[in-house]
């Protein structure tokens, strides 16, 4: 074993996934670090025993503060041009989302305003989010493409959100959402499927991670998703889907049908979606902003957890249905919302989100070999980071 360069001692406690899939508290505890990765972490005593400090190491005094893992963020828009702070007004005055849309707003208007916005500034407001999203605990973060909606700009969208990433010291997963809206050049729907299985895909599948689509009425189609769907997966992508946000269309039997990772959003999801999703592999997404902001049902996390399925929480965090950067006030909407313990809302959001993005053995758990990327709170007490709305941790450390 290599001497530890980062040592975390007298912390009050700390909460985390372990390494066998258990949520544990740990009283007393430290998390000694080595080049970036966990090397051992639990009671304070035996980490001091089973680890040598190198001659130069740093130690944080961690006394009255409590760690939890790095938060993973596994659904995000946050590379995007320009604004729709009015949507927001005119939603508060009673115009609803998918009114919006129809009239060239929501998802549309900010295509116009990203295809329009440069690279730089693409970059530099991406940044600037992600930044933020930094301190509030995200230490990995899945970002989608889905406001360019064509090669070129889709292929944009992926590349600006590695660079930021980098910028902002963030671990990012790319998404190609190429199916969000048929953008307005294309002569309809079917002909824009047909041009983003052609020309989109095989553009962007080396710069992403997964592909996603937003099969909603008005949107896509299960036919359509599904075409899409299986071109992806050729180009060994992991697959998502954008599912019941509004209505259930199949989204869920064509997510267990492609062997899908995700399904996000579920607000509209009924006991049979539930059931179907229980007895599946496909890891139900809660995005409890968006239900929020949208005065939309919230999603069935409780019931699913309780029937068995495997769930995590995301943000969302978009320029119009979820403007908001922050897991911990989503961890709080999910406890006093969805009914969810404080535990159950951080296993979602580290552990779970980890699993969205194929990073189980990586991130989102402070155990041996784990990324060592740890958020402190400046409270004994973990749960005070979900309790307090709008919460902020002490510091943030990613490896
Ligand atoms: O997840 N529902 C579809 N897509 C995003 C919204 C994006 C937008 O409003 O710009 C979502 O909520
Ligand atoms: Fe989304």
């Amino acid at each position: 074993m290599q001497p530890a360069d980062l040592l975390i001692d007298n912390l009050a406690s700390l909460a985390t996934v372990d390494a066998n899939g258990k949520f544990c508290v740990v009283h007393n505890a430290a998390i000694a670090i080595c080049a970036g990765h966990i090397e051992a972490v639990g009671p304070r005593d035996q980490v001091h025993a089973a680890v040598t400090l190198a001659a130069d190491a740093e130690v944080i005094d961690a006394t009255g503060q409590s760690a939890v893992p790095g938060l993973v963020d596994c659904h995000t828009h946050v590379v995007y041009g320009g604004k729709r702070i009015h949507e927001f007004d005119l939603r508060a005055q009673g115009a609803s989302y998918e009114r919006i849309a129809a009239e060239g707003g929501g998802i549309k208007a900010s295509v116009r305003l990203t295809r329009e916005a440069t690279e730089d500034d693409l970059v530099a407001s991406a940044t600037k989010r992600l930044k933020t999203m930094r301190r509030l605990g995200t230490t990995t973060v899945e970002i989608k493409s889905g406001y360019g909606l064509s090669a070129e700009h889709e292929l944009r969208m992926l590349r600006v959100a590695k660079v930021a990433g980098k910028q902002a010291d963030l671990r990012v997963l790319t998404t190609c959402l190429a199916l969000h809206s048929t953008p307005p050049e294309a002569e309809s729907p079917d002909a824009y499927v047909d041009y983003a299985i052609a020309e989109i895909l095989p553009a962007c599948a080396e710069f992403a991670d997964a592909a996603d689509v937003f099969l909603e009425r008005g949107v896509f189609g299960v036919d359509q998703s599904r075409r899409f769907l299986l071109a992806a997966r050729e180009h060994g992508l992991r697959l998502r889907l954008h599912a019941d946000q509004f209505s259930e269309l199949g989204a869920i039997p064509l997510a267990i049908e492609l062997g899908a990772t995700s399904v996000d959003h579920l607000e509209a999801t009924g006991p049979e979606g539930i059931e179907q999703l229980a007895a599946s592999n496909v890891i139900a997404v809660g995005l409890p902003v968006a239900a929020l902001t949208l005065k939309c049902p919230m999603p069935p996390l409780r019931a699913l957890i309780d029937a068995g399925a495997r769930v995590a929480l995301a943000t969302d965090a978009n320029p119009g249905s979820a403007p908001c950067l922050s897991l911990p006030t989503t961890m709080h909407l999910a406890c006093s919302q969805l009914g969810l313990s404080c535990a159950e809302a951080l296993q979602a959001a580290t552990a779970g989100g980890a699993a969205v993005l194929g990073l189980d053995d990586e991130a989102g758990r402070l155990a041996v070999g784990f990324k060592a990327d740890v958020v402190l709170i400046d409270n004994p007490d973990w749960r005070a980071l979900i309790a307090q709305l709008g919460a902020e941790p002490a510091r943030v450390i990613r490896a």
